[in-house]
């Protein structure tokens, strides 16, 4: 590679990664099937560990996407949650915590909804559990036990798609929420094994949505890197 490829590339990935951010309103129109297969094949490019690829990915547009919220909003409202990967609160440090805090206010408040307002919190939950309006998702199941060092490898291939998604013009919005749901999923779309770490909701941003303006910021590159010599 030259030096002036170098530079053209840098400058790509800066607006690549920093042009990538969640988007939590979509519009209904579907991503192309050409698009689809390039977005996911760029994907399957991640790195893992001695190249074993531990992921299964599993992609739902059409009636099957409709199903599928059909039956999270059941579940939902059973209350009938199931983690393939246990989440406890008590994993965030103080510090982490004041960052889901300070992203929470700015969520809601570009939702419109207050501090306190724990029903329509639990409402915006339900609506989430429609993607969020989006036409396709993609659900990334580990492909073996619910291991860090496999999670590891399947959080490698979450951030290639996103990217592969943004460079094909394509919005997402990663998804936690929706591994709380596993068995619903694996039930649904007739997955036989693996662990679900995370769904993702793509498609085309509203960019009416007063939603899609909220912007993160990053902790300063000091507070979490260290630079030995
Ligand atoms: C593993 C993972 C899980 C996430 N889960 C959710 C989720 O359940 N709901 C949601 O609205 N956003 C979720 N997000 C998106 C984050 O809130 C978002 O990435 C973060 O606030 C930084 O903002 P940005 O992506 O716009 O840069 C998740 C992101 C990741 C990487």
């Amino acid at each position: 590679m030259t030096g002036s490829d170098r530079t053209e590339l840098s400058g790509c990935a800066e607006k690549l990664i920093r042009g990538r951010r969640a988007v939590r309103a979509f519009r209904p129109d579907a991503v192309p099937p050409d698009t689809l297969r390039a977005i996911f094949s760029l994907a399957g490019a991640a790195p893992s560990n001695s190249n074993t690829q531990p992921w299964r990915v599993e992609v739902a547009g059409g009636a099957a996407r409709d199903r599928l919220a059909a039956a999270l909003q059941a579940a939902h409202a059973a209350q009938r949650t199931s983690v393939d990967f246990p989440y406890d609160d008590g994993m965030y440090s103080a510090v982490q915590r004041e960052r889901r805090a300070a992203f929470g206010s700015q969520l809601y408040g570009a939702l419109g909804i207050g501090r306190d307002d724990h029903a329509a919190r639990t409402a915006y939950d339900a609506e989430s559990l429609r993607f969020y309006g989006a036409p396709h998702v993609a659900f990334l199941f580990v492909a073996g036990p619910a291991d860090a060092r496999l999670a590891a490898d399947a959080g490698a291939y979450l951030q290639t798609l996103l990217l592969a998604m943004t460079a094909y013009g394509v919005d997402s919005c990663p998804q936690g929420l929706l591994s709380f749901y596993a068995d619903t999923v694996r039930e649904e779309l007739g997955v036989p094994d693996g662990q679900l770490l995370v769904g993702v909701s793509f498609g085309y941003a509203d960019a009416a949505a007063p939603v899609n303006r909220v912007t993160t910021e990053r902790a300063a590159l000091e507070a979490t890197t260290t630079f030995h010599a």
